[in-house]
This record gives structure tokens, sequence and C-alpha cells, in this order.
């Protein structure tokens, strides 16, 4: 089968305009954060299932840690633990140094990670597996990391994630195929992430799903997220300037507020 190509599975992109600096994450978490009315706190249930899954974990990862948030979360849950940060970002893990300084900071790829085999606890990977064009071989290498009793949590997001802003994008004429394109998530989403990490030999010992919904208050605030999403092809004169984009789509659409929904999973694998 052929890979999907998407802006977040494509290596140069990933590396460059998504997160070789913490702005676009910044602007993107930021639009998100004030439009979610429901859903919680995607940092607080991946440490709550952790305390659940493994309360004596001792080595733990935060593989695709970003800026650190569910790194932070579990140095917290873990006070004893020497939890370590990996990431593909430099710039990242200078931010998860000034927020968590007492983890360490790895600089890698979760598909050949510097991490001996059959040494760690616990893993996480939140939010970053539909970066990778092969998941199962992420996890594979991820599950090689772990000892014989150890977990991995993983989190990602359903296909359909912000579909209601792909149709307003397409509406607006500015991007008319933005609906149609294929979803972000394609390679590691809601519907296949247990199938995934099954063919990459892991078991799945438990599931959570949870919706969170988002309303952007108006066309400024839709405009501030869009600009972050790779996925709308709108020129940089746009993308690079939300207040220009949400001119643009007051142009064409009527200025009123846009509800949208993200369905968070939740995976806890073990080696079998
Ligand atoms: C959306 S951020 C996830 C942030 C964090 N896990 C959270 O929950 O807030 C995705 C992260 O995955 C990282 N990433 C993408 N491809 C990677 C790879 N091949 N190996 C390691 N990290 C990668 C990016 O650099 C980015 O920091």
């Amino acid at each position: 089968m052929a890979t999907p190509t998407s802006p977040f599975t494509d290596r140069a992109i990933v590396r460059g305009q998504l997160y070789a600096t913490p702005d676009r994450l910044n602007d993107r978490t930021n639009a998100l954060r004030r439009a979610k009315i429901s859903g919680p706190n995607a940092a607080v249930t991946l440490a709550t299932l952790a305390a659940e899954t493994l309360p004596t974990a001792r080595r733990i990862i935060d593989i695709g840690c970003g800026q650190g948030t569910s790194t932070l979360h579990l140095a917290r849950q873990y006070p004893a633990a020497a939890v370590c940060a990996v990431d593909l970002s430099p710039a990242l893990l200078g931010v998860v140094r000034q927020r968590v300084p007492e983890c360490e900071q790895i600089a890698g790829d979760f598909h050949h990670l510097p991490i001996a085999s059959a040494s760690i606890d616990l893993a996480v990977a939140a939010f970053c597996l539909y970066h990778s064009p092969h998941p199962r071989r992420a996890l594979a290498d991820i599950a090689r990391c772990l000892h014989r009793d150890g977990r991995l949590i993983v989190a990602t997001k359903s296909a359909d994630s912000y579909r209601t802003i792909d149709i307003l994008m397409s509406r607006s004429g500015l991007d008319p195929e933005a609906s149609r394109r294929a979803s972000l998530y394609q390679t590691f989403h809601s519907a296949n992430a247990g199938v995934v990490a099954i063919t990459a030999a892991l078991r799945v010992l438990r599931r959570v799903d949870e919706v969170h919904t988002f309303r952007f208050a108006d066309l400024e605030h839709l405009a501030q997220y869009a600009a972050t999403n790779p996925n709308y092809h709108l020129g940089p004169e746009l993308t690079a300037d939300p207040a220009r984009l949400a001119a643009a789509l007051r142009e064409r659409l009527p200025d009123t507020t846009a509800t949208t929904t993200s369905t968070v999973t939740y995976l806890v694998l073990e080696r079998p």
C-alpha cells in the first residue's frame, strides 16, 4: 500500500515549519485552548491513566514531548522517578528544559530511540505518532525500550477532528479543497490506533475515548487556529498574518461562532 502523504508526515515540514521553533505550536495551542468548551485536560488524563496503570514506575520516557506539558504532569505524578523527555526538535526540548528542569532531555527519533532495550517502566507517546508514516515501526521501537512488565500509553485524535472548520474553509472559497483533503491524523488516529498497536505486537489493556468540543468566538478567533493548520492551502501572506486571514474570511462568510469537536483516544499497551 502506498504511504499516504500529508504535511504531518513530511519529514522536512515536521522538522521545519511545524516544530523548528515553538511559535506555531504555541499559536495553535492558544487558539484551541481559548476555544475549548468541554473535554478533560489531556495531560491530566495521561498522568491519571499512568498512575492507575503503573503507580510504582521508576524510569519514564515522554516521547514526542513537545513543550513538555505531559512531561510536567508525569514529573509531578512520579516525584521519585527519573522522567526523560524525548523529541525530534531541539527547540522544543529547550522549552522543556526551562519548564521541567529536573527531567533529562534527549533529542531522538521515535523510530530508533537512543535508549537501551528493556530499560523503561513507562513510556508515553501523546499526539505525536501521527507524524510517522509508519507508526507500527515507531511503536515496535518504543516497545523494545520497555521492561518486560513495562507499559506504554499512547494518545491520538480522531481522523475527523476539527472537521467543521475544514468545511468552513472550503465554503469560504479560500481553500475549496480543504474539506476533501485527507486527515492530518490519517496514519494514526482513534479508529486505527488499536490495530496498529496489535500489528506492532502490543496488547491493548485499556482504551479511553474523550470528546473535546471547541467553539470559536468569531472569524478572527477561527483565523488564529486556521493559520496554524498545515493542511490548508492559503498562501504565506494569509498564514503569516491571522488578522489578514480573518479579514479575507469576513469578506466571504457571515461572522458567527463556529463549533467543532475532536475525540481523543488513549490506549494503555503492554508487551505480550
Ligand atoms: C503535537 S506535538 C506533541 C506534544 C506533546 N506530546 C503533548 O502532548 O503536548 C508533536 C511532537 O512530536 C514530535 N515529533 C514528530 N516526529 C517525531 C519523531 N519522529 N521522533 C520524535 N518526536 C517527533 C514533534 O517534534 C512535536 O514536538
